[in-house]
């Protein structure tokens, strides 16, 4: 890990997680979407995934506004949270298609609230180091994350989770 002596580098360092975060995002996604039955849901999240190449250029912009490059640095926290969503893939693991849909809502929730407490406090420190380019481009990724956020909350209480709690039903 590159040291950490000032808000700055505290700053660069969490863009830096964010940064590889995203990128494994981009890679890792796909994988799920092509496991979803649900339409809405795989279109929801097919979204997601075009915003999410949205993030990583901004990313790229709060980098070159800053003068920075990503550290390169793998964030393990988000390739611990990709290993545990693509687990629900792993042969031999036969989900129900309607509760393999509401088990990837809640494995991406995960990875969006791991996203939304990093581009929150990087958010914040840019702030505080008056860099309000930098924090009104990191601002409008917030807001994607968290509406993405609460789409998958509305998918899996009006439709998913209903049709996978009718699964448990018909297997039990
Ligand atoms: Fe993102
Ligand atoms: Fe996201």
């Amino acid at each position: 890990m590159t040291a950490i002596h000032s808000l700055k580098d505290l700053c660069l360092h969490e863009l830096s997680d964010l940064y590889s975060a995203e990128t494994q995002i981009i890679e890792g996604l796909p994988k799920l979407i092509a496991a979803v039955s649900n339409k809405k849901l795989s279109q929801a999240l097919s979204q997601h995934l075009t915003a999410t190449q949205g993030h990583l250029m901004r990313l790229d912009k709060v980098f070159d506004k800053l003068g920075e490059k990503p550290s390169g640095e793998v964030c393990a926290g988000m390739k611990g949270l990709i290993t545990e969503s693509t687990k629900l893939l792993a042969k031999g693991n036969s989900i129900d298609a309607p509760l393999l849909d509401a088990a990837i809502i809640s494995a991406i929730q995960r990875i969006e609230h791991y996203e939304m407490a990093g581009y929150g406090c990087a958010r914040t420190y840019c702030q505080q180091l008056g860099e309000s380019d930098c924090e009104a481009l990191l601002r409008a990724t917030l807001f994607e994350e968290d509406e993405a956020d609460k789409l998958l909350t509305r998918l899996a209480l009006d439709e998913i989770n209903l049709k996978a709690q009718k699964a448990i039903g018909a297997s039990a």
